[in-house]
Formats: structure tokens, sequence, C-alpha cells
């Protein structure tokens, strides 16, 4: 669901039209790494006219609530965003925020493309992409405790549910990315044997999705634990996988891994009102106002939606700045070995533009 460019075919020196586009710096590292991708895309001639609203813990110190109705009304406006990583209290609190705005807007698809940046590392030539069905499953699921005695949280229990329209969605989406991309394979993640109803359900969708692609896009399929395994010992055998809510939260930093950590792992979530682009990573609290977050992450997602809103040529420029940046020049922040900050990769990247 590419967007067109709404450039409108402006001549000379007539203004160009901006895509509308809600930017949320979100939480700790947040406002540092989204600060970077301004500058970034500002150089590049950003093509978006950003709406900054607030979200995650910082809104609910600012606005006494985690999303506020404004950045909601912002999102059903623009249809896109950007968001910074988001603090999810554990345990209790409020419910997670991204999680929140995937089922406001329907986000369904959660694209999680994992390629190496650096060579020499543990790892080379990793080119993973995951789909993560983004709706359903145990993050859907009807969570609550039962009394036992004088116990009030004597047994834990989840419903998870996957619904036949859900797996076949994703499941299609799958192939179709891999058409539009010309990926050769996409291998079906689920645990059948145990689950086999909540995942049957999903195998059962792919079998008989898989044959539409036939002669176009194979498919195989793997058991969730065997697969981290394989993803470990040989992860070149991997093309797209497509899995389930939780499976994919949890493969998808394995695939980050491969790659060098969450410092470079991008995500989309795509839907079919609305499209939010992020850093796999969480907010850092660790290293939250010290200037030493990574903006590659983010920058990555940056470049999937200039991918989304058919700016492609405006991405491969800022993949190959960060590429000349992070590899030509060796300038690194620390979680990659190096020791600049995070000014310093935006300043270093910024030249390269
Ligand atoms: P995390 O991803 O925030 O941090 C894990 C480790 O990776 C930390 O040591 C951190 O310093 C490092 N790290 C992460 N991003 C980095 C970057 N860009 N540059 C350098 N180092 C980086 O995961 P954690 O600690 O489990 O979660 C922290 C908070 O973030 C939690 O409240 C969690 O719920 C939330 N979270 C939010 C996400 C989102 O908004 N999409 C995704 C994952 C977690
Ligand atoms: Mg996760």
């Amino acid at each position: 669901m590419t967007r067109p460019r709404s450039s409108g075919g402006a001549a000379g020196s007539e203004p160009k039209v901006r895509i509308a586009a809600t930017l949320i710096p979100g939480d700790g590292i947040g406002p540092e790494i989204t600060a970077s991708v301004r500058a970034i895309l500002s150089a590049l001639g950003d093509p978006f006219e950003w709406d900054v609203q607030p979200a995650g813990l910082s809104a609910v110190a600012s606005h006494g609530d985690p999303l506020p109705p404004a950045t909601l009304d912002s999102i059903r406006r623009t249809k896109l965003a950007l968001k910074g990583p988001l603090t999810t209290p554990v345990g209790g609190g409020f419910k997670s925020v991204n999680v929140e705005l995937r089922r406001e807007f329907e986000l369904f698809a959660n694209l999680r493309p994992a390629v190496t940046l650096i060579p020499g590392q543990r790892y080379e030539n990793i080119d993973i992409v995951l789909v993560r069905e983004n709706l359903d499953g145990y993050y859907a699921a009807f969570e609550h405790y039962l009394p036992v005695g004088d116990d009030p949280k004597a047994v834990a229990f989840s419903a998870g549910f996957n619904t036949r329209a859900g797996c076949e969605r994703i499941i299609r989406f799958a192939f179709d990315y891999a058409v539009a991309h010309g990926r050769r394979k996409v291998t079906i993640v689920h645990k059948a044997n145990i689950l086999k109803a909540l995942t049957g359900i999903f195998l059962d969708a792919a079998r008989r999705i898989a044959p539409h692609y036939e002669g176009r896009v194979a498919m195989d399929d793997r058991i969730v634990d065997a697969c981290a395994m394989q993803l470990v010992l040989n992860p070149w055998q991997f093309d797209v996988i497509v899995t389930t809510n939780l499976f994919g939260d949890i493969l998808s930093d394995l695939i980050a891994g491969l790659i060098g950590g969450l410092g470079l792992a991008p995500g989309a979530n795509i839907g079919t009102q609305a499209a939010i682009f992020e850093a796999v990573h969480g907010s850092a609290p660790d290293i939250a106002g010290k200037g030493q977050a990574n903006p590659v992450a983010i920058l990555f997602a940056a470049a999937l939606m200039l991918d989304h809103t058919a700016h492609g040529e405006e991405a491969t420029r800022l993949r190959h700045a960060i590429r000349e940046t992070v590899v030509g020049q060796g300038v690194r922040t620390r979680d990659l070995g190096g020791s600049a900050t995070t000014e310093a990769m935006t300043k270093a990247i910024l030249a390269r533009i």
C-alpha cells in the first residue's frame, strides 16, 4: 500500500507540497534519536510536514494520559507516523501504548527487515525480513487471575486468539511482500504441534494461500523453537519469515542480534488505515539523556517510511549516508563498539548527505 508522492509535480521554484506526518518523540532516548532523524531528513529536503505529538510515560507526565486524544487525532488525519520508543510499565500500570496504537489503526502487519550493515561481525550477509502478525495471539489475550484460598492471584489465565481472517491477511501480506521485493521463499513459523488450535489455524491458512504463489515464491514451515536454533546455526537459509504475534516479537529480537543488535533494526507497522514506523528497540532508560543512543535504527525506520511514501530516492540516499558513516568512516556509537555520541553520529551522517 505505497502511497503516491504528493509533491503535485511542482516545478521550478514552486514550493513542494509536503506529506503530513505525525512525529512522536516518545520516552527515554526517543527525543534524542528523533531529533537526529529530523536534522538528517531536513538535509534530504524532508518530504514530511511533521505534527509533533506526545505519547507514553512522558505524555502521562505532561497530559495525564499515555495516549492523549490529540495524538490519536493527528494520526487519524495524517495516517502516517514516525514513533520514538515508549516506556511500558511492567506487570501493572497503563496498557502498552504501542499495542493500543496497533489496535486503534488496525496495523495488522509488523515488518522487520534485518540486513547486515557492518561486515566482519559474528554473522555476515544477513538479509532476513520478519513479518509478524500484529493484532492477535497472546497480545489480544483475555488475562486474569483466579483466587485460591487466601491467595487472590493463585492461578494466572491467558486466553489468546487467532482468527482465520487475520491469519490469511498476514500470510497474504508476507507473500505479496515477497513478490514485490523479489524474495524467493516465505517460511511459516508456528507451534502447531502443541498449540494445535491457536497456531494450527495459522499453518492451515498458509497451506491454503501458498499454492496461489506457486512458481513465484516457495513456502516452507518451522516449529518456533527449532526455528530459533536454526536462526543461530544457519540464518542464511531464511528469506522472509511470517509468524504469529508473540513468536514474531521474540524472533525479531533474535534476528536483530544477528546483525549486531537493536541499534540497527527498524520496523514498520502497516495497516489498512495508517502506517507507523519505529525502531525495534525500546526507550533504553539505562542510557537516556547521556548522548549515547544509536540513531541508526530509527533512521532506517525513516528510510522505510520514505519507501512507503514513494520517496525511494531519498531512502536510498539516507541508507547510503548511514553506511558510509558507520562502515566507511567507522563512526559508531557505544553499542556498536565505538565511542561516538548521538550528536557526533548525526553530524557525520549529515556530512555524507
Ligand atoms: P530496550 O530496547 O530499551 O533496551 C535494551 C538494551 O539495548 C539496553 O541496554 C539499551 O541501552 C540498549 N539499546 C536499545 N536501543 C538502543 C539504541 N538506539 N542505542 C544504543 N543502545 C540501545 O529494551 P528494554 O530495556 O527491555 O525496555 C525499555 C523500555 O522500552 C520498556 O519500558 C519497554 O516496555 C519499552 N519498549 C518499547 C518499545 C517500543 O516503543 N516500540 C519496544 C521495546 C521496548
Ligand atoms: Mg519486542
